[in-house]
């Protein structure tokens, strides 16, 4: 058996790919780390309850107890996808993102180095090239992250590189573009532009609709983490795009449409600070390794949409209580 840690399991990425691993990985035996913060969700991993190859711990990354209990009865490989994700809270407040991304993955480190692991994956983001106004960004460019949260993951991603460079840790770096699918927690854009227009609500777009993202659907994503940690080589970075570069204004005219909702919900509000226009990543490296996104844009979001919409029990408990003074506070409403 393989024993493998999965830290925020509970959240969007980690619980699709704590399904992917335990569906594709017969030999694997999931622990899974998650602090259940708000973005974390139990009911993410709640079909897998009594699997015989199954963990959960709840417990936070920054806290070398929790690792260690964790990481009890041995570990061979790690992935880190445990974070604070979100850029207009970081923008509010970075403490949270500077002790979980940076001080969380420095613990996590330290543990998998005094157990010799096998492997420990990073799961960094394309955020870390900052804007790009043209061209994409190659793995060798240089990191100019320019909000607190693509800072604190700068720093995680580079101090996971120094554990390699030093102690000839096995790291191996992911950089991924903006995911979407089934299960995202509803204050990023997609999720929130779909929950809202479900409910009749304005879509706030932040200032000229023209920043321009490019979307990858997560079990894509999934797929391309298996490629890095079983044809990468220790101490390199991955770039994993969807090649759907799409501006926000065409995405949100996307959604109102599918869902034959009226333009008027469109609602143009004041900008993010520091808002990078663009993000887009050239991914010939890991193609290189046989990997290439599956799901085209247009399937990908047909299916995310029918999701939420079918799915009101999963997202209308999240949009209450905390997340509403959230909403309120951040849009001023
Ligand atoms: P998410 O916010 O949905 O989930 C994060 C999970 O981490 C939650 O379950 C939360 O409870 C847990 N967590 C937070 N702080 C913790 C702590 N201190 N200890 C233990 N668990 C903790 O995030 P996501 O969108 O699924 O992103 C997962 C990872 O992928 C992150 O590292 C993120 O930076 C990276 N990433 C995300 C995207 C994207 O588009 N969502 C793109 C590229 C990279
Ligand atoms: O690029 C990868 C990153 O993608 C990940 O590392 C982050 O964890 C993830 O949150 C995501 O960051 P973004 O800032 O790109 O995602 P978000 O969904 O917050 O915003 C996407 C775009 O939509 C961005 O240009 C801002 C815009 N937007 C967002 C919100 C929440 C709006 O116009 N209105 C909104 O209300």
């Amino acid at each position: 058996m393989t024993r493998v840690l999965i830290t925020g399991g509970a959240g969007f990425i980690g619980s699709h790919y704590v399904h992917h691993a335990l569906t594709t990985h017969d030999d694997w035996q999931v622990t899974v780390l998650d602090k259940l913060t708000y973005a974390g969700n139990p009911a993410n991993l709640e079909d897998l309850e009594g699997h015989p190859r199954y963990r959960f711990v709840r417990g936070d990354i920054a806290s070398r107890g929790d690792v260690d209990a964790a990481l009890e009865g041995g570990i061979d490989c790690l992935f880190n996808f445990a974070a604070e994700t979100h850029v207009d809270r970081s923008i509010g407040d970075a403490e949270g993102f500077i002790r979980t991304d940076v001080y969380g993955t420095y613990t996590l480190l330290e543990a998998a180095r005094a157990r010799e692991v096998k492997a420990f994956v990073q799961i960094s983001t394309d955020e870390v090239y900052g804007s790009v106004a043209q061209g994409r960004s190659r793995e060798t460019d240089a990191l100019m992250p320019r909000n607190p949260y693509s800072a604190s993951k700068a720093a995680a991603d580079r101090l996971a590189y120094s554990y390699f460079a030093t102690y000839g840790l096995p790291v191996f770096i992911s950089r991924a573009s903006n995911n979407y699918g089934p299960r995202q927690y509803p204050e990023k854009v997609i999720p929130l532009f779909v929950t809202n227009a479900l409910e009749d609500q304005p879509l706030p777009l932040y200032g000229d609709g023209q920043n321009v993202r490019d979307w990858l659907y997560v079990t894509d994503h999934c797929e391309a983490l298996d490629v890095v940690l079983l044809k990468g080589t220790p101490g390199e970075v991955y770039n994993i795009g969807g090649g759907n570069e799409r501006r926000n204004i065409e995405i949100t005219e996307l959604i109102l449409d599918t869902l034959r909702k009226p333009r008027a919900l469109l609602r143009y509000v004041q900008d993010r600070l520091g808002h990078d226009r663009r993000y887009a990543l050239d991914c010939s490296k890991i193609r290189a390794l046989g990997w290439t996104p599956r799901t085209p844009f247009e399937q990908g979001i047909d299916r995310t949409i029918s999701w939420y919409a079918s799915n009101r029990s999963w997202w209308q408990p999240i949009k209450t209580g905390e997340y509403l003074e959230y909403y309120r506070k951040h849009y001023r409403l």
